[in-house]
């Protein structure tokens, strides 16, 4: 079994993919914090799949650390997803994020370069598109100057990526482009566990279908779409792990000094307001919601074209979006 360094493992995508991970014959080590995420999702990883993952917790930054887990275990890559990601926090704490993730980047590079690990999977997110001219985005897409401090620092992350790669570091890079990932394993024992109020759509829909909120605000009705709402491409958080597996499986086929970036979405958009009615329907249950002002910096809409993860990972989602809102909601019931 391969040995795959998974930063932030415990969080939300990470978890996730460390599952994926592990049944696709890999065996998951996690680095992580614990800074934006609670050491009892390795109980959960375990009961989903009957073995205690290897865990270390700390800062992925920790060079110390990363030298004692590479002198425990060879390790064959890294899936780098340990990051700050409050986009309204890094407007106001800046310097935090990107002293963070950028920091922390660099300093597995340094670390996987020393000790000649090869392949590194890398979180990138369509924020780096901006608000794009033309739908769907494609790869070829030009990036736009970033909306705040933390798209800011997956544009740089990225950047940086392709400078290493053009040093003849020896290493191989993919950059996965994440849209909207919303859903939960559908065990129902792991999912997206937000600290305080939820910024983002789906853990603030079930919060408010749970009574632990009183009201969703959506923000905007009166954009350019067909119902005013800014349009999403949702992708369940199980697909979006198993792009990750799909990444590395790819990675051990190129030549050193590779580098390339997919997106990982559905290809499909969908608006605020119908993501609350499809959540609405198949749940069985009202979500109390109101009509607000519109956030701001809030892109109108975006969606993926999912052509190139298609053809070259073979990678195809196969989870619907009333399947990702049911497994949100069978999640938040078991919180
Ligand atoms: C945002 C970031 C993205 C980041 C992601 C991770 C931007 C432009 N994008 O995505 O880079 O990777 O968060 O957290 O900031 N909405 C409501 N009411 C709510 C919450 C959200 O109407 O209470 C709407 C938003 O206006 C938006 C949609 O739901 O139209 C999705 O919002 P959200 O879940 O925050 O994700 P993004 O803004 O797409």
């Amino acid at each position: 079994m391969k040995n795959i360094l998974i930063t932030g493992g415990a969080g939300y995508i990470g978890s996730h993919t460390a599952v994926q991970l592990f049944e696709a014959g890999y065996n998951p080590i996690i680095i992580d914090d614990l800074s934006n995420s609670d050491e009892k999702v390795l109980d959960r990883l375990e009961d989903i799949i009957g073995k205690r993952l290897t865990f270390f917790k700390g800062d992925c930054s920790d060079r110390s650390l990363l030298d004692q887990i590479a002198t425990e275990y060879e390790i064959a890559g890294v899936i780098h997803f340990a990051a700050f990601k409050a986009v309204g926090e890094s407007t106001k704490q800046p310097l935090k994020y990107y002293q963070n993730n950028i920091g922390s980047l660099l300093a597995l590079l340094d670390f996987m370069k020393a000790k000649q690990i090869k392949d590194l999977v890398f979180s990138s997110s369509c924020t780096v598109y901006g608000q794009p001219d033309q739908l769907p985005v494609t790869e070829a897409t030009p990036r736009q100057d970033a909306e705040s401090p933390y798209g800011n620092t997956k544009k740089i992350c990225e950047d940086i990526l392709v400078d290493f790669v053009k040093s003849q570091a020896g290493i191989r890079v993919v950059s996965l482009r994440y849209f909207n990932p919303v859903g939960a394993h559908p065990s129902g024992k792991i999912g997206e566990l937000p600290i305080g109020t939820p910024a983002n759509l789906v853990p603030f829909v079930t919060q408010t279908a749970a009574g632990i909120r009183e009201k969703l605000t959506i923000f905007g009705d009166d954009y350019d779409t067909i119902d005013g709402s800014c349009v999403r491409d949702f992708i369940h958080v199980m697909d979006l792990a198993d792009a990750h597996v799909k990444a590395l499986d790819y990675l051990k086929e190129q030549q050193d000094d590779f580098y390339d970036v997919f997106n990982v979405g559905t290809g499909n958009g969908n608006t605020v307001l119908e993501v609350i009615r499809t959540f609405e329907k198949v749940n069985r249950i009202k979500v109390n919601f109101e009509i607000g002002a519109r956030r701001p910096g809030d892109v109108v809409k975006i969606w993926a074209d999912t052509t190139k993860i298609n053809s070259i990972l073979h990678w195809h989602p196969s989870y619907s979006l009333e399947d990702s809102l049911r497994d949100s909601w069978n999640w938040q019931k078991t919180l």
